[in-house]
């Protein structure tokens, strides 16, 4: 699942060209019973399986003793929210670990001892946390000097600046009858950026009013 992802597209690129590695680690590989379980019946008798310690334990531990890292990230619903500035900040990180939480979660002495930082998608739940780690790896990895062609264009992103992007148009200026703004045809570049501007104004007082807010 992840494996694919971080080797297509934008995320490929950025690792043939150098700029990151991305590591995908299966945790059965590090198990050390034969049938290579990772997960294990709750204390309690509740429902569901908890993933163990011990191959998590073992993973992040093999990880640390080749190199430092900044965090050890959990995805887990009950974190905290990930946004624009949390991307920001990590991908000025060094090295990462993305532990995926999986089934009805992991032993919580993981989160207690290994887990220095727990961040949430948002309030819905998914099945496993591969969709969360690979969401945040392209968006942490992204914003890597070099990874986009034109380095402005993480910068011009929704979010940046607390505002939505203004819309985008190519060509033919006339399809079927639709027609983008005149504007941006008139090669006026003060008057095009005055257009974006309040565009970005007006999109985000309509569409994301609590962002003008923050
Ligand atoms: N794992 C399951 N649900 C999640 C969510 N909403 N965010 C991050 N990780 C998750």
């Amino acid at each position: 699942m992840l494996d694919g992802f971080v080797n297509t597209s934008i995320l490929a690129r950025a690792q043939k060209k150098g700029l990151v590695e991305i590591h995908v680690h299966n945790l059965r590989d590090y198990t050390t019973d034969r049938h290579r379980r990772v997960d294990d019946y709750p204390f309690g008798g509740f429902a569901g399986m908890v993933m163990a310690c011990q191959p998590i334990d073992a993973c992040i531990s093999a990880l640390k003793a080749e190199r430092h890292y900044d965090e050890v990230i959990f995805t887990t619903p009950d974190g905290e929210r990930f946004d624009q500035p949390m991307a920001n900040s990590l991908s000025l990180a060094e090295n990462l670990i993305i532990l995926c939480g999986h089934y009805k979660g992991v032993d919580y002495r993981i989160r207690e001892h290994l887990i220095t930082k727990e961040v949430s998608l948002g309030d819905f739940v998914l099945t496993g946390g591969e969709l969360a780690a690979a969401a945040m790896t392209d968006a942490i990895v992204r914003l890597v000097p070099g990874v986009l062609g034109d380095e402005q264009s993480a910068f011009n992103d929704s979010f940046q600046d607390n505002l939505l992007a203004a819309p985008v148009y190519t060509r033919p200026a006339d399809y079927k009858g639709w027609r983008g703004p005149d504007v941006l045809l008139s090669g006026h570049e003060a008057k095009i950026k005055e257009w974006e501007i309040s565009q970005s104004l007006e999109r985000t007082q309509r569409l994301r009013p609590d962002l003008l807010n923050e």
